[in-house]
């Protein structure tokens, strides 16, 4: 038995490395197909990086097509079968007479992602497939049972009359700017599996009965107009369906029921849209959930506390709804949960102490959660990102309570009701957001000491006297700095170099502004109001070509306003008053 199959290996290698397995005609038909395109050399972003586009190596170096980039062949006839040019840089457009459509075995077809329509070209030009190409396309490749034109500037409405070839299985559309409705020959297909019409402009009303409700497993129609919803004659059909993405569709009311018969799916995305009501109890049988995203709607009641049977779940995504009541406990049991967002609603009552440590993301800022902070916060290793901001809770917290969280980025307690307690010798290299907005922190936080990709600091709101510490200086990658509302002494050490946002308004400040203000290159806003500055004003903060705010009020600024700003200002909110300044002669140029 052995031997038998040994020599049935023998062979099928001898044969595919000994002749040329491709035709001569399908050759020749890629190479036609290579010369009707152009491969720029744009790069499209989301694409790898790859110097060479995959039609390069189509050439006569080897006329055995199945060697080439992209090309799958059947190794028994040698057909091609399979092609793949996504993110192939290509530009041009695929006539009816095009030889692609001459490669009459193809299976799949991948062209996703190529920059069709790039601004080289006028308006109207470069677009890959017109309303008949795409006609061409079904009826020439019958055998198609994989497209995807993602990301394709197809940029009009699919023909009506479109005959789909009747073995496809996956047909992704997604972002291809299609307008109007779909063909109904779609829903007639007896074998779709996926379908993904995601981020176009379409109007799907889908029928009360079609063909592949059995076999589908993922369903994309995210950001199309889908408002009648899905009909409730079909509630009972979607017997496979693993994916459903229904999010920004614009749909309206409670719930629908037939989600409740949804019994193996995995993910299911229903945010952006106007849902009402409460989240149904039947949410706790979906038992092979892995992702349940309900954000932006407008849902209320409680959160059902049905999550114990959900032991798959790894993302619930809630947050800007309007739920209230408490916090579900069964989600703390839950051993896969890694991100759990229940951001802007009305929850209250105490976070319970959760019981497993797979959490990865935590966000349930803007809510109204009371009492002390969990102690299993600390044991949360996998922590990147915690946000607990504007809720009601108390007690102190402190850094060594994220001490074992070495991958933490993101912490947010700004008007947490929490109050910061001290320093420690923690530090957290990967920190690139800090909110402790009225924390009641007294120091300045040694804890950032190690987190040089700090983004975002805002300290706003505390009791931080006198001056920033040196080593603050050397902190090149902060943007956006909030230090307004403290005791503050000094604008020595404070990170110019990518600021954008500065707020230091209310503190102590004293002296004249530092020069290396003036080498900012990115400054978007900068307000400085309410300290004793005294000094003339640098002319460069009148100069930057990005400046929008400019707040000096209440300062001791002396010196000249200038009466004319350069025509390069985007200025759009200045205000110099309660200072010593004078407006210039109004002959003067600046
Ligand atoms: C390829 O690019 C050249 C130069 O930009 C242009 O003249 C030609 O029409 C393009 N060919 C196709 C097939 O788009
Ligand atoms: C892409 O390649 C260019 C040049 O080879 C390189 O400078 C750039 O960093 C690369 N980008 C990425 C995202 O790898
Ligand atoms: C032709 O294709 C081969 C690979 O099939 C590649 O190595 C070679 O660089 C290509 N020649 C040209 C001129 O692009
Ligand atoms: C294919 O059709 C286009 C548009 O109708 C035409 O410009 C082109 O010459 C045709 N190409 C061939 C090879 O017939
Ligand atoms: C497409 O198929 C038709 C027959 O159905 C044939 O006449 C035509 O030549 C084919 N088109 C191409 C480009 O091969
Ligand atoms: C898509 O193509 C149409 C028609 O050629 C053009 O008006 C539109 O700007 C293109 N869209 C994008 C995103 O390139
Ligand atoms: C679809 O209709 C267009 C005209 O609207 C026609 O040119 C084309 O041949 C039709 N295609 C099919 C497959 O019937
Ligand atoms: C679609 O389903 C209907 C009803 O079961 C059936 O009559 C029809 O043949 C199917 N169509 C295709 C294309 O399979
Ligand atoms: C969405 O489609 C419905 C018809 O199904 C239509 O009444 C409604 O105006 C459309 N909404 C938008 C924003 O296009
Ligand atoms: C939330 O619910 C409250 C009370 O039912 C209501 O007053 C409020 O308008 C709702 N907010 C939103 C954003 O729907
Ligand atoms: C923490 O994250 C890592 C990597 O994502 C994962 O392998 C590990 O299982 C997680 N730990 C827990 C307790 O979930
Ligand atoms: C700093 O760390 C050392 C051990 O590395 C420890 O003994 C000491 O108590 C820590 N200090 C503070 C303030 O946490």
């Amino acid at each position: 038995m052995e031997r038998v199959v040994l020599c049935v290996v023998f062979v099928v290698v001898c044969f595919s490395f000994g002749n040329p397995l491709c035709s001569s005609h399908d050759s020749l038909s890629l190479l036609h197909f290579k010369h009707s395109l152009n491969a720029t050399s744009d790069h499209l972003y989301g694409c790898p990086n790859s110097s060479n586009p995959k039609t390069t190596s189509w050439n006569m170096t080897s006329m055995d097509c199945c060697r080439w980039d992209g090309i799958t062949c059947n190794s028994f006839t040698g057909h091609v079968i399979g092609l793949d040019l996504s993110c192939s840089r290509l530009e041009g457009t695929l006539h009816p007479n095009s030889s692609l459509f001459q490669l009459r075995h193809l299976q799949t077809l991948d062209l996703s992602a190529n920059d069709f329509s790039s601004s080289q070209f006028p308006q109207g030009i470069g677009q890959l497939f017109n309303q008949e190409g795409l006609n061409m396309l079904f009826q020439n490749l019958t055998k198609l049972e994989l497209l995807s034109l993602s990301e394709v500037n197809i940029s009009s409405s699919i023909p009506m009359n479109l005959s789909f070839s009747s073995s496809l299985r996956y047909l992704n559309l997604a972002t291809t700017n299609l307008q109007g409705d779909l063909p109904k020959s779609i829903f007639l297909l007896p074998n779709l599996e996926t379908l993904r019409l995601s981020q176009n402009h379409l109007t799907v009303s889908l029928p009360k009965y079609f063909n592949w409700t059995h076999s589908l497993r993922e369903l994309d129609l995210s950001y199309n107009n889908v408002s009648g919803g899905i009909p409730n004659s079909l509630r009972n059909t979607f017997k496979a369906l693993k994916i459903l993405r229904l999010s920004g569709c614009k749909l309206a009311g409670p719930f629908q029921e037939f989600i409740r018969n949804l019994s193996q799916i995995t993910q299911l995305d229903l945010s952006d849209n106007h849902l009402e009501g409460e989240i149904p109890e039947f949410i706790g049988q979906l038992s092979q959930i892995t992702q349940l995203d309900l954000t932006d709607n407008n849902l209320d009641g409680e959160i059902p506390d049905v999550f114990s049977n959900l032991q798959m779940l790894t993302h619930l995504l809630l947050q800007n709804n309007n739920f209230t009541g408490r916090f579900p406990s069964s989600l703390v049991d839950l051993t896969n949960l890694q991100v759990l967002r229940l951001r802007n609603n009305s929850l209250s009552g105490t976070i319970p102490e959760f019981k497993t440590n797979s959490i990865g993301i935590l966000d349930l800022s803007r809510n109204q959660f009371s009492g002390s902070i969990p102690q299993s916060l600390t044991h949360l290793l996998n922590l990147t990102a915690v946000f607990l901001g504007q809720n009601k809770l108390s007690g102190g917290i402190g850094a060594e309570m994220f001490s074992s969280m070495k991958n933490l980025q993101y912490l947010d307690l700004s008007l947490s009701g929490l109050s910061w307690s001290g320093n420690s010798n923690t530090t957290f290299p990967l920190l690139s957001y800090l909110a402790l907005r009225s924390c009641g922190v007294k120091d300045f936080p040694d804890f950032i000491f190690n987190s040089k990709d700090l983004w975002i600091l805002d300290l706003s709101e505390n009791e931080i006297h006198g001056q920033l510490p040196k080593w603050f200086g050397g902190f090149g990658a902060l943007a956006n700095l909030n230090l307004s509302h403290n005791y503050l002494t000094s604008l020595d050490h404070i990170p110019w170099e990518k600021m954008m946002i500065l707020d230091v308004q209310s503190n102590s400040l004293s002296g004249p502004l530092p020069s290396p203000i003036c080498t900012i290159t990115e400054l978007f806003m900068i307000n400085l109001s309410y300290n004793n500055l005294s000094s003339e004003i640098p002319n460069c903060l009148f100069n930057f070509s990005s400046l929008r705010v400019l707040d000096l009020r209440a300062n001791n600024f002396h010196g000249l306003i200038p009466n004319k700003f350069p025509k390069k200002s985007r200025l759009v909110h200045i205000n110099l008053s309660k200072n010593q300044l004078e407006v210039r002669a109004s002959h003067t140029e600046i």
